[in-house]
């Protein structure tokens, strides 16, 4: 028996989540797909998509995998419609994909920069351009938009991608002002450090836990589900008058 909410709202509902296959992504597709949501999810990690999708399938749950590179619009786009022939229109969306690759100034060519708004930001208004007819039919809906706080706490080798994740509050703002007259909301759930597969592997080590213990005020570690929890409360009605917020959901990291 979970010991978290469980929203009636978010029953049934058609949802769309990008880069579900792993990370943080991948706890967003496994709490929808346990609130009974029908869950659409793309990512490039095939196998690991499939996997995901197999397993929850068999436990009784509603999900479609996708391969799909998010850099391609049109592919994404195709994909997203897919989901929605076969679940219904989406009524959530989850622009969750990224890729936070390291890069030093001195080293950044036109051509990375491009790529890193491509995976960082441009798909996020893409496909809430793609879902947005039918949220606006079904006058409702909500759009979540990734964050993160490392250009708030001042990250260094980082400035492609934090450029992208700071500009997902300015989508968000434009976007949530343009759709709100047709009851649909658009936020950004701003992450801080996530003890996800990728960050245990490649960042987290004794350093960084000593600055964790240091710049968190909550003691312990953030976990993919600790964001899903804020992912599924913007999805679901309990939310319906909220729009153009930040969520930041990161044990209280200090930003000063
Ligand atoms: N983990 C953290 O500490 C942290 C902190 C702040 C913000 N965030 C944000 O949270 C979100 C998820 O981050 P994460 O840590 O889980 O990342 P991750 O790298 O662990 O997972 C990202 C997922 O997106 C997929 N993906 C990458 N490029 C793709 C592409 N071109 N097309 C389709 N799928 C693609 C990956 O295969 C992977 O499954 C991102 O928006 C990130 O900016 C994470």
């Amino acid at each position: 028996m979970s010991e978290f909410a469980v929203y009636p709202s978010l029953k049934g509902m058609p949802v769309v989540i990008s880069g579900g296959a792993s990370g943080i992504g991948e706890g967003v597709v496994r709490a929808f797909a346990a609130q009974g949501s029908k869950v659409g999810f793309v990512d490039i990690a095939e196998e690991a998509g499939r996997k995901l999708e197999a397993e929850l399938n068999a436990a009784g749950a509603t999900v479609k995998f996708a391969r799909c590179d998010i850099t391609d619009i049109a592919a994404y786009q195709s994909t997203i419609r897919d989901f929605e022939a076969a679940h219904g229109p989406a009524l959530a969306l989850v622009n969750n994909a990224a890729n936070d690759l390291r890069h030093k100034w001195e080293e950044v060519t036109p051509e990375f920069w491009d790529q890193s708004i491509a995976v960082n930001a441009k798909h996020a208004f893409f496909a809430a351009q793609t879902v947005l007819p039918g949220m606006v039919a079904a006058k409702r809906g909500s759009i979540i938009n990734f964050g993160s706080i490392s250009w708030m706490i001042l990250t260094g080798n980082l400035a492609a991608y934090t450029a992208s994740k700071a500009a997902m509050h300015g989508l968000s703002r434009s976007l949530a002002r343009d759709v709100g007259k047709h009851g649909i909301r658009v936020n950004t759930l701003v992450p801080g450090w996530i003890m996800t597969e990728r960050q245990l592997t490649h960042w987290v080590d004794d350093t960084a836990n000593r600055l964790i213990d240091e710049q968190q005020a909550l003691a312990g570690r953030l976990y993919p589900a600790d964001i899903a929890r804020m992912a599924l409360f913007l999805a679901a009605d309990d939310s319906k008058m909220i729009s153009a917020q930040d969520f930041v959901v990161d044990g209280g990291w200090a930003h000063g």
